[in-house]
């Protein structure tokens, strides 16, 4: 099959459109057939070793969002027939065929073709762990989503309007419209305005602002996170999916900080998948590339100005 491996870290350069062997699937796993893969900052932040632990030389093919259809399945798999359209987050996604655990998988929202269904894995369940299970958002209540433009915050925008909370969301100015038009209700330009100069007593802050980027929006914005404890009310909770928070800090200003690591869970993408099929959640798509294309993805993502989310049609 054709895979995007890399051998070493580095660049973008170090993406190679190769044959790679088709993974065998084990007999809790299903093989997948992959119609699309979604592009995510991790896959690059992998690709230039900020993330490494391997001693090069290795081959590691990248990706971990996948929408695709059932080629084969395990003896002990029962909820999946060949044939069936499913996405999930598994490692290994930019390849013609993924295999992994059914336990991983879940079926692909119907109304979604495979483009749109592969945006979703890893932002919709990042969303949904940070905003409900770590923040313990609930109606009423208001969240502010730091880049909320990007993959992951445009998907917690609309998970926190379906759950009822008010919604504070950052951006630059020209993903203002978009914002308003998926259900910000207060628009805050980073660029332009200090947050924590006209935000006060939320419940959740999810910072989202990606790390590592070309450009240095980071330190245009200053420290996101930082600063983010002061709009806090007492006991509200920060949750970071970039940086770990200080303890220390939270306790200095009596609030909560969390970190999460988006874990695979096919019962949550079920029920993603069930508000999707039901008009509560679509994700945008920036641009859609080849698997070929893998390098132009990775230099689009690492620009840190994604709306929405960049996918491979395989
Ligand atoms: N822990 C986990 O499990 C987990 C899971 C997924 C992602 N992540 C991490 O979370 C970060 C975001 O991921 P993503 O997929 O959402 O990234 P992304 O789609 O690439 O994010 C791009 C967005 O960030 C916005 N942005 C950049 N700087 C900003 C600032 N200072 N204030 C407000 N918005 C800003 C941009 O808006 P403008 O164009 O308007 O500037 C753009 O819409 C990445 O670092 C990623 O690695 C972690």
């Amino acid at each position: 099959m054709k895979a995007i491996r890399i051998h070493k870290y580095g660049g973008p350069e170090v993406l190679t459109y190769e044959d790679a062997p088709r993974p065998e699937h084990g007999e809790d796993d299903v093989l997948i057939r992959v119609h699309a893969a979604g592009v995510n900052p991790a896959d690059w932040q992998i690709r230039s070793g900020k993330r490494g632990v391997l001693e090069e030389p290795f081959s590691m093919t990248l990706g971990f969002d996948v929408s695709g259809v059932v080629e084969a399945t395990g003896s002990n798999v029962r909820h999946f027939e060949v044939g069936d359209a499913v996405y999930g987050m598994l490692p290994g996604a930019y390849a013609e065929y993924v295999a992994g655990p059914a336990a991983s998988v879940a079926h692909k929202p119907r109304c979604l073709d495979h483009i749109q269904a592969a945006a979703m894995p890893v932002i919709a369940l990042t969303a949904w762990q940070a905003l409900f299970d770590a923040g313990e958002l609930s109606a009423g209540q208001t969240v502010l989503i730091q880049a909320a433009a990007g993959g992951v915050g445009h998907i917690a925008v609309q998970l926190a309007k379906w759950k009822g909370a008010r919604v504070i969301g950052t951006a630059s100015a020209r993903n203002e419209d978009f914002l308003r038009e998926i259900g910000v209700d207060e628009f805050i330009d980073y660029r332009t305005t200090r947050f924590e100069d006209v935000v006060r007593d939320v419940d959740v802050v999810l910072d989202a602002v990606v790390r590592d980027a070309d450009d240095d929006i980071d330190v245009l914005a200053g420290e996101t996170l930082e600063r983010s404890w002061s709009v806090l009310k007492k006991n509200g909770v920060l949750v970071s999916i970039c940086t770990r928070p200080s303890p220390e800090a939270a306790a200095e200003h009596g609030v909560r900080g969390k970190y999460i690591l988006a874990k695979s869970n096919a019962a949550q993408l079920t029920e993603i998948a069930g508000l999707v099929d039901a008009g509560h959640v679509k994700p945008t798509i920036a641009a859609v590339l080849g698997l070929k294309d893998a390098r132009k993805a990775h230099e689009l993502s690492q620009t840190g100005h994604t709306r929405g989310k960049i996918v491979l049609r395989i």
